[in-house]
């Protein structure tokens, strides 16, 4: 009789952070290892697990071995084997022992490691000339090409891929990879990512050919508001690109960048990221990334040594095509232009087939979120152009820009006066493809809607790095948006390999500026061109590796930025003034509140100090929690002290006595609440105040950036549940169902970013697509549907729904570290039903009102307790 093992095979092997199934061009030696077991007996636990790998070097023979590990480690469980050597390639599988015995093994991961070391490096920067200077004073970017020749059939070929500005890479004709925006935005002069393809498939015995595309980008291109900055990398373009192949016979030819390449002028005549793209399709070179392409009259390029050491690899997925938008409205204006409306705010570009066209026809595709008086309501990209040119070549043809992308849900296609059917217009979506892990539903139409919008938003900023926005002249690294929306994020979806990779980044710009900056990576700009420290958006150095770490249970991320934590912490403890509060210097507070004046953001209700000392001490109780979970117990006692002292100058300055605060103001008391700065008595008193406050505004919002996240937790924490649906569920502006019912398809920047009259803010900060106010989302997770993590990676989650009026049944769902956790509940003939499936490896604490409390092990759980509503 065959053996059935008690317990399923491990699923969803992965390494590191990177995404599940997708370990090619790994940048450590010893990537760690995680799994989930889908499924197991009542009671079951992980004793011991055991990895086996085949690895082997380009060319070399395999080699196998297996290692055992006793214990429950199923998450970052450190690389089993002797260290991984560059271009290695190891087909790891996994299997988990219990009581009863082994599972079967796992499928198997192949991981293969990228250039580890700079000596891996044989490539230079290959400089093309500079080319035209174009009369919008955009440089016409050039296209790179080389012919090489292979002898013996392919058995593997990689191309490692880098850039100064942005590459597209073809081999003999064809695209290799499909994505986006590489090599996307770091702090380049440190920390400089290549991206690794397998192009076995592409590069054939006999002459070969590679082209490469390059465009402006982050590199060289404008980059921020006010006229922006040019040049912030360098003032030329180059490509650093290293071909291997290995053949039958055990060689490996080497293709790289360097002088032996050959340059041209591109098709693509002027492309920005705000600018858009100019593209002559009249100008492609037949044939230019193929072998047989004469490059006789092509200019020489020069060879640059490259530092290396500045090449890493990526740490999440790549910037692609995630979605295709067709339109929903499809109109020809009496002008000729179409106006076409995709129904759903995001940011991509648009890609056009055109048929029949006469060469040289000049069609231009104009973008915006809005439209005013049914035209495209512009103003708010401020000096975003957002306007891409096609150039047609004769005869029937499809284009997308390369190296731009707009933030928008209508676009107006002018100068084409052919067919354009609905399918000859396709919005694609691009952004970071990150999996999606979390889901949200709830007996509301309307509180879906915004559910469905804040991940909309997410979607579109999440491109590459942490944007404020996707549409105008700025789509910059704000550091506060993404403090605030965090939590929400990292249960949306799997985030953590995008922002490990960022918050590197923010360690290098604090030590290079001496501050968190406002945004990462930093770039001095007008207003902000001295970075100072600012509470909220510094705290990302703290709140976000927190959270990430939360979410999970992964320490290291911790670890990698420690310094950076205690850095940002140490200079706050070293602006706090003898009364123990942060008193001083520029406070963006808490930003757009709805009351502050449109031009002046930051004058909010609540004190602009009172919200720098509260985010204070909460950085300093975390730093001092994560020094405890790293074993700094110096720190970790100095943190906490300081702590202390912060809360306590917090309530001589700012709480009055029995517990009203000295600002009347929902985000004075959400951020009392919510981090920790109350006592005993206090903390009811401040929450019946809160509750009256969002009764006297009949449930219409009043905080900004800092108070958002915390004023729905504050009201359900402190007992106040029907208010916190009250403002959950106001329509009227300023609340979040105001922009659903204003047909909003993203979260807005402003509460009002249209007003209640119809027009657009006239404010010059008015985006469509921000995500710091959807910070709700987080609470509609934790407390309107219940799911929460207790301990770091959801080893214990928390179920702890809170229904109240409006609303007769919610469920999240969430991809854990485990496997899948999910809650729903639905309230029916004064029965409240909970179901709770809980994966295995976790524990859940059910608390629901009217029940006593219990811890449940995986497996499907139902609760049914009276509710009598
Ligand atoms: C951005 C923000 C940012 C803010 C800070 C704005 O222009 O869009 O979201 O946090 O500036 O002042």
């Amino acid at each position: 009789m065959n053996h059935v093992p008690a317990v399923a095979a491990p699923q969803r092997l992965r390494v590191e952070h990177l995404p599940v199934g997708d370990a090619l061009g790994v940048g450590t030696p010893t990537p760690r290892l995680s799994w989930v077991v889908p499924d197991a007996p009542p009671g079951w636990t992980q004793t011991a697990y055991e990895v086996r790998v085949a690895r082997r070097l380009p060319a070399s023979e395999a080699h196998v071995a297996q290692a055992r590990v006793e214990g429950e480690g199923q998450l970052f469980v450190p690389w089993p084997f002797p260290a991984l050597r560059s271009r290695e390639r190891a087909e790891v599988q996994v299997r988990v022992v219990g009581d009863q015995g082994a599972s079967d093994w796992s499928e198997p991961l192949v991981v293969e490691a990228g250039l580890l070391h700079p000596d891996d490096w044989s490539a230079s920067i290959a400089r093309p000339p500079a080319f035209e200077t174009r009369p919008s004073g955009l440089r016409r970017p050039p296209l790179l090409r080389r012919t090489f020749e292979i002898e013996g059939a392919v058995i593997q070929a990689r191309l490692y891929l880098s850039a100064h500005g942005l590459a597209e890479a073809e081999l003999n004709g064809s695209r290799v990879g499909d994505d986006a925006l590489t090599p996307g935005w770091t702090v380049y002069p440190k920390r400089l990512r290549y991206a690794t393809y397998d192009v076995t498939a592409d590069v054939a015995p006999g002459p070969n050919a590679i082209g490469v595309w390059l465009g402006d980008g982050w590199w060289r291109g404008k980059v921020g508001f006010d006229g922006g900055a040019v040049d912030v990398y360098g003032t030329e373009l180059g490509l650093i690109a290293q071909l291997e192949v290995v053949t039958d016979d055990g060689r490996v030819t080497t293709i790289v960048s360097d002088d032996r390449w050959a340059a041209a002028p591109s098709p693509i005549l002027e492309s920005g990221l705000y600018e858009g793209e100019t593209f002559d399709a009249t100008l492609v070179p037949p044939g230019w990334s193929a072998a047989g392409f004469d490059d006789d009259a092509w200019s020489a390029v020069a060879a640059e040594p490259i530092d290396a050491s500045v090449l890493v690899a990526p740490e999440g997925p790549p910037v692609r095509c995630t979605e295709e938008l067709a339109p929903i409205a499809r109109e020809l204006l009496p002008d000729g232009t179409w106006l076409l409306d995709f129904g759903q705010n995001a940011s991509g570009r648009l890609r056009l087939t055109l048929r029949g066209a006469a060469a040289g026809t000049r069609v231009t595709v104009r973008h915006a979120e809005v439209l005013q008086d049914g035209r495209l309501c512009r103003r708010p990209l401020r000096e975003a152009a957002s306007e891409d040119t096609y150039v047609c070549a004769a005869g029937d043809q499809t284009w997308e820009p390369r190296f731009t992308l707009h933030g928008f849900r209508y676009a107006e296609v002018s100068g084409w006066d052919g067919p354009l059917e609905a399918d000859d217009v396709v919005a694609r979506v691009y952004h970071s493809d990150l999996e999606r892990i979390g889901w949200f539903t709830c007996s509301d139409p309307l509180v879906n809607k915004l559910h469905e919008n804040v991940v909309w938003s997410m979607r579109s900023n999440f491109v590459d790095l942490p944007t404020d926005c996707p549409q105008r002249d700025e789509r910059l690294g704000w550091t506060g948006d993404i403090a605030a929306f965090a939590p929400t994020a990292a249960f949306l979806a799997d985030c953590t390999g995008m922002l490990t990779g960022w918050l590197a980044d923010l360690a290098l710009e604090q030590e290079r500026v001496g501050t968190v900056p406002y945004y990462v990576p930093y770039v001095p700009l007008g207003f902000w061109a001295d970075a100072h420290p600012i509470a909220l958006w510094g705290d990302a150095a703290v709140i976000v590796p927190w959270v990430l770490y939360q979410h999970t249970g992964d320490v290291d991320v911790l670890a990698r930025q420690y310094g950076s934590i205690r850095t940002w912490v140490d200079q706050v403890l070293g602006l706090v003034g003898p009364d123990d509060v942060w008193d001083t210097g520029l406070q963006l507070g808490d930003w757009l509140d709805p009351a502050a004046p449109p031009e002046d953001p930051g004058q909010a209700r609540t004190d602009r100090y009172l919200v720098a000392t509260a985010y204070a001490a909460q950085s300093a109780r975390l730093a001092g929690e994560v020094a405890t979970l790293l074993g700094h117990h110096d720190d970790a006692a100095r943190y906490a002290a300081a702590a202390e002292r912060l809360r306590a100058g917090f309530r001589r300055r700012w709480v009055r006595e029995g517990g009203l605060m000295a600002d009347d103001a929902q985000t004075a008391y959400a951020l009392a609440l919510e981090l920790g700065l109350l006592e005993g008595d206090e903390r009811a008193v401040a929450a019946s105040r809160l509750a009256q406050l969002v009764d006297k505004a009949e449930g219409r919002i009043a905080t900004g950036f800092a108070g958002t996240p915390a004023v729905a937790p504050a009201l359900t924490s402190g007992g106040h549940v029907d208010e916190a649906y009250r403002l959950l569920l106001q329509t009227e502006c300023p609340s979040w169902l105001y922009q659903v019912v204003s047909g909003a398809t993203t979260t807005w920047e402003r509460w009002d970013s249209l007003l209640p009259d119809g027009t657009v803010n006239p404010g010059n900060m008015t985006s469509f697509n921000h995500y710091a106010l959807g910070a709700v989302a987080d609470w509609l997770h934790r407390s309107v549907a219940g799911l929460a993590p207790a301990a770091p990676g959801y080893r214990q989650f928390l179920v702890a729904p809170r229904p109240g009026p409006g609303i007769t049944s919610a469920a999240a769902s969430h991809v854990t570290p485990y496997g899948r956790a999910s809650v729903s509940w639905h309230v029916a003939d004064e029965t409240l039903t909970v179901d709770v499936t809980v994966p295995v490896g976790t524990s859940a604490t059910i608390d629901i009102p009217g029940h006593p409390a219990s811890t449940v092990g995986h497996g499907d759980h139902h609760v049914e307790v009276a509710y009598p509503g």
